[in-house]
Order: structure tokens, then C-alpha cells, then sequence
């Protein structure tokens, strides 16, 4: 998508970030399945992730703590919020959406508020629409969090994919900005539903209820053909972030850091190396957090943010689920 010249421009104000206390080592992990530190390290680069044991829990009881915490270090009033878009693949339930609930939450009682679901991919295509709002000019505050309680939807024990993921949530408040040279300046979204066929929960949906049966077989549990979707990803991400720079006249001098969804350290490293980026300006939070899925990105942009000043360039990356991937060129909005 090639942005169209508007006054208003949509520049991320505040990010905040979420994660349960408990921690879930590697160590922890191979007491439950046969793997091991050493080769999750060395294939993953994930060390920790972190749970939310609480059962009776779901994904609003991370993105309301992102969200008041963010509202509280942008010292903005719940009220005024005009918007709440929730990025998750874990709802609370199937309905009412996740955002209502966080909205309720955190008396945001002035926004309306809804989910968005495109896998990994949620919270960048999340961001692009609630820009659009800003841009509109009939919005002003708008809030899009990205939460995901991917323990609910793991088997603990497939290998395979257990190691992966990590539950999280994290924030980004969007607000107008007149400076042309600030906030979202051009994205790339795309999808491809032949995709799903390697990545996929089969039952639970309107195709597959759920039922005793499905639930014996765990088809309500993620399923990965992890080795394609690894490839897809390397490959859908660099291919996009090389087009976004070359649209936007860019080359990787130019930004400050790639902010990749963090699925894999060795598909973060083979996409910067594909796209010119040096080690040291990608962000990277895999081997604290795991994948987090649609909080993967924000988690980034908060443990970060000490490091980010304004007018800093950053290209935000993703793939996921769908196939859904893009990329987003934006400058940051504040800082030292
Ligand atoms: O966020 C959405 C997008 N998701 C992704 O981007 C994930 C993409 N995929 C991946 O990150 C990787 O494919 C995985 C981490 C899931 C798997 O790594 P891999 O290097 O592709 O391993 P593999 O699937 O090719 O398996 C290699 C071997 C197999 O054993 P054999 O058949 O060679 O004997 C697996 O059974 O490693 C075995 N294996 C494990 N061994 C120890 C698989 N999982 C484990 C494990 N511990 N946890």
C-alpha cells in the first residue's frame, strides 16, 4: 500500500509492556518432553518464556496491565481514549471480543473496541489500521494492543512447538502528529490463505467445533510444519522489507533498527542478512520472551524504547499464520 499524502500523520506516543511472573525455562521444558537447553538455544535462541498459570485468566488479564500501564506513563485519562484495537488469536472467548473486555478494564469508556486477527502478522496490520483512524482526522487517541495467551492453545506435549511460545501483551498509543517526518510513513501488508495448511488450529473453529472427540485427538491445539512455514517466513519477510526500502528510498544506514516478529533467532538472523542489516540494529527479546505471537512487536518496542530517540528510523517486520506478513517504515516520535 502506498500511502496517500495526509496532513495528519499517525506517530506511536507511548509504548508499555506485559508479561506474567512464572517463568518457563528450558531446563523446566525438558523435565516435561524430550528436548533439551542446548538445542533449543542453539535453534531457537529462546532461553525463557513466560505463563500466565492463573486457569481462570485469559489474554485481557495481560493487555490490561499493558494498557494502564501505558496510559499511566503517557498520562493520558482512560476517557479520552477514542479507540482500542486488540491484535490476539487467543480472545478471552469467542465473543465479546478481547478489546471490549480490556476497554471495560481499563474505563476506556468513551472507545469502541475490537479484535483483530491475522496470527503473528496481527499486531502490524493492527497498527496500519488504527493509523488510518489518525489519519482520518477524526480520531485522536487510538490504542492497539497486542496480547497473546498462547499457553491456552499449546500442547505441552509436542516438542515441536511447546518450546516456542510465551504469553504477553504490549501497547502502543497512536496520536496525530502535523510533522510529515514523524510516525507511520509507508507500509506493505500482505496474505496468502493457501497458507494455512501449515499452520493451522483444526478444531474449535465453525468448521470443527469443538467436541470430546476433537478434544482427545488435541486438534484444538496449534499445529506447525515447522520447517515450511520457517522457510516462508525468511524468505515473505526479507522480500518485503527490501521492497518497503527500496518504495521509500532507504537504505539500512538509514534506520536504526529492523524490528523483526521474533518466531526464530536463526529467521531473524537469515532476514537481516538477506536485507543488509547488522546484528546490532535488530531488536531482539526471543530469548527472554519466546513467541509471544501478536505481542512479539510491542514487547520489542518496550524493552527498546530506552534506546530510541526521536527521529529515529525503524522498519517493523512480520510473518505469521495466514501466510499473513509485512512491513512497516515509521520514526519514532520521542525520546532524548
Ligand atoms: O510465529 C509464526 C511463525 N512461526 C515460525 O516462524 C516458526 C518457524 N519454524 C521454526 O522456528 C523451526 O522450524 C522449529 C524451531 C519449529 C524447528 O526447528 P528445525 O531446525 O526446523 O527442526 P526440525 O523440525 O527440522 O527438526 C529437526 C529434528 C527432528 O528430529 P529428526 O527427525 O531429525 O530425528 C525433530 O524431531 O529435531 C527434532 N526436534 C527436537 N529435538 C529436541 C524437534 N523439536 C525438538 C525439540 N528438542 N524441542
Amino acid at each position: 500500500m502506498k500511502k496517500q499524502p495526509s496532513a495528519i500523520h499517525a506517530a506511536i506516543t507511548g509504548v508499555h509492556g506485559y508479561v506474567p511472573d512464572y517463568i518457563l525455562s528450558n531446563d523446566n521444558l525438558a523435565t516435561m518432553v524430550a528436548t533439551n537447553d542446548e538445542w533449543i538455544t542453539t535453534r531457537t535462541g529462546i532461553k525463557t518464556r513466560h505463563i500466565l498459570q492463573a486457569p481462570d485468566k485469559g489474554t485481557s488479564d495481560l493487555a490490561i496491565p499493558a494498557v494502564l500501564g501505558l496510559l499511566e506513563k503517557t498520562k493520558t485519562d482512560a476517557k479520552e481514549i477514542d479507540l482500542i484495537i486488540c491484535a490476539t488469536i487467543t480472545p478471552d472467548m469467542p465473543t465479546p471480543a478481547a478489546a471490549n473486555l480490556i476497554a471495560h478494564g481499563v474505563g476506556a469508556i468513551n472507545a469502541f473496541s475490537y479484535d483483530l486477527q491475522a496470527a503473528c502478522s496481527g499486531f502490524l496490520y493492527a497498527l496500519v489500521t488504527a493509523a488510518q483512524f489518525i489519519e482520518s482526522g477524526n480520531y485522536n487517541k487510538v490504542i492497539v494492543v497486542g496480547a497473546d495467551k498462547m499457553s491456552s492453545i499449546v500442547d505441552y506435549e509436542d516438542r515441536a512447538t511447546c518450546i516456542l511460545f510465551g504469553d504477553g501483551a504490549g501497547a502502543v498509543l497512536l496520536e496525530p502528529s502535523k510533522d510529515s517526518a514523524i510516525g507511520i510513513r509507508s507500509s506493505i501488508l500482505r496474505g496468502d490463505g493457501l497458507g494455512a495448511q501449515h499452520l493451522h488450529i483444526k478444531a474449535g473453529g465453525s468448521r470443527k467445533p469443538a467436541s470430546a472427540t476433537t478434544l482427545s485427538t488435541k486438534e484444538h491445539y496449534i499445529y506447525q510444519e515447522g520447517n515450511i512455514v520457517y522457510k516462508y517466513a525468511v524468505e515473505k519477510m526479507s522480500e518485503v522489507v527490501l521492497e518497503l526500502m527500496q518504495q521509500s528510498d532507504l537504505q539500512p544506514k538509514d534506520i536504526k533498527f529492523l524490528v523483526p516478529h521474533q518466531a526464530n533467532k536463526r529467521i531473524l538472523e537469515s532476514v537481516a542478512q538477506r536485507t543488509g542489516f547488522s546484528e546490532a540494529q535488530v531488536m531482539l527479546t526471543i530469548q527472554e520472551f519466546g513467541n509471544t505471537t501478536d505481542a512479539t512487536i510491542p514487547l520489542c518496542l518496550w524493552r527498546y524504547e530506552p534506546q530510541l530517540q526521536k527521529g529515529d528510523k525503524i522498519i517493523i517486520t512480520t510473518f505469521g499464520g495466514g501466510f499473513t506478513w509485512g512491513a512497516t517504515y515509521l520514526t519514532w516520535a520521542y525520546g532524548a
